[in-house]
């Protein structure tokens, strides 16, 4: 089966990370957030993806060369974003599926444990034109929500609502009749989940739901981003690209982290990453070449290549651009970012390994 990979997308809620690599190619349990998504993709009988490309298109083609993770990989790029219909309808151009065949869409920052072959099979048995993987959420207010009818078959979509009529949320995996891509107009702009697919359902095509809630994560927001990365490293979700064994923390070669720190609930040192005696680092993505100077304690943040944090500093729900740099003794907290190459001095009160 061939699938398409949606990737074009700026990713502006993960900025600053995404300001020099595109959200799927961000360093997530020691790979790029992708390897696990195309390895993930061939356990499910994928063997050929089209990478739908937009910004910084050239990235993934010398990521990942034309095979990667036993999956033959081509590439299709847009001039301009075309959304995402109109992206699956340009790579659609690069597809050797026949009319019939089924074709899987992938969104490039969703990491999900459901069961792909059952979607497919699903879609098959129905001869639908389109099925999509349904999840579950507790509070559905927050999303568009995707009610279905007795027979699975997708009734409509919502938008987000006070009370929604179901807790089922469009979770961003499709199987797709070749021919019904083919429908949506080349070269334009369109939304898959806003035209698409309502006017399928309009018509009185068959759209089916698949409802499967196993583990599922959009890693678009900085708190979901640290997030997936530490569940892949605690084995929350399985994933065949992971560089070893599921564990409390995952060290990766070249880094050094001394025995008088505290390195725990799945975070990642990056190569060459050091982490200094006395300090304390929770559940955070430490990018290649990161420093965090003694007594330092970091939770759930995202340290960008070489960015360093100085003694004593503390950094709670924070992300540091590339090369930033926090003095002894700043205390961020709670979303807070700082873009690449920022440097924060030392604080007035000085620290000492004492305190
Ligand atoms: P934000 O800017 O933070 O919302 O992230 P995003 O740009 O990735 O947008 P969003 O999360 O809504 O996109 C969902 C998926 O579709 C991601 O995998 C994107 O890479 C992809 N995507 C979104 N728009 C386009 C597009 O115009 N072209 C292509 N090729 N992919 C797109």
């Amino acid at each position: 089966m061939e699938a398409i990979l949606l990737v074009g997308g700026q990713g502006t809620r993960l900025r600053p990370l995404t300001i020099s690599t595109p959200k799927p190619l961000l360093p997530t349990a020691g790979v790029a957030f992708l390897a696990h998504q195309l390895a993930r993709a061939r356990e499910a009988g994928v063997t050929r993806i089209i990478f739908a490309t937009s910004y910084r298109a050239e990235m993934f083609e010398a990521a990942f060369g034309h095979r990667a993770q036993g999956v033959d990989l081509a590439y299709v790029s847009e001039r301009e974003p075309l959304g995402t219909g109109g992206a699956i309808r340009n790579a659609a151009t690069a597809l050797a599926s026949g009319p019939d065949d089924p074709v899987l869409i992938l969104n490039g920052d969703i990491l999900s444990g459901h069961d792909v072959p059952a979607q497919v099979e699903l879609h098959q048995r129905s001869n639908a034109a389109a099925t999509l993987h349904l999840t579950t959420v507790d509070d559905p207010s927050r999303f568009g929500v995707v009610p279905t009818d007795a027979d699975g078959r997708v009734t409509g979509f919502m938008e987000k609502a006070a009370r929604p009529v179901t807790d089922q949320i469009n979770a961003g995996c499709y199987v797709f009749r070749r021919s019904e891509i083919d429908a949506i107009p080349l070269g334009e702009v369109v939304s898959v989940e806003r035209e698409t697919f309502p006017t399928l359902i309009s018509s009185g095509a068959t759209v089916m739901g698949y409802v499967e809630s196993a583990y599922w994560l959009d890693v678009g927001t900085p708190e979901a981003f640290v997030r997936g990365s530490c569940d892949l490293v605690l084995g929350r979700i399985a994933s065949p690209a992971m560089p070893g064994e599921p564990g409390d923390r995952l060290i990766l070669p070249g880094a050094v982290v001394s025995d008088g720190a505290v390195v725990r609930e799945g975070t990642t040192v990056g190569r060459g990453a050091e982490i200094e005696a006395g300090a304390t680092v929770l559940g955070s993505v430490l990018q290649d070449g990161a420093f965090i100077a003694e007594g330092a304690t970091v939770r759930d943040s995202v340290l960008g290549r070489g960015a360093r944090v100085g003694p004593g500093a503390v950094l709670d729900g924070v992300i540091l651009g590339d090369g930033a740099s926090v003095g002894p003794g700043n205390e961020l907290r709670d979303g807070l970012r700082l873009w690449p190459g920022i440097s924060l001095p030392p604080t007035a009160v000085r620290f000492s390994a004492d305190d």
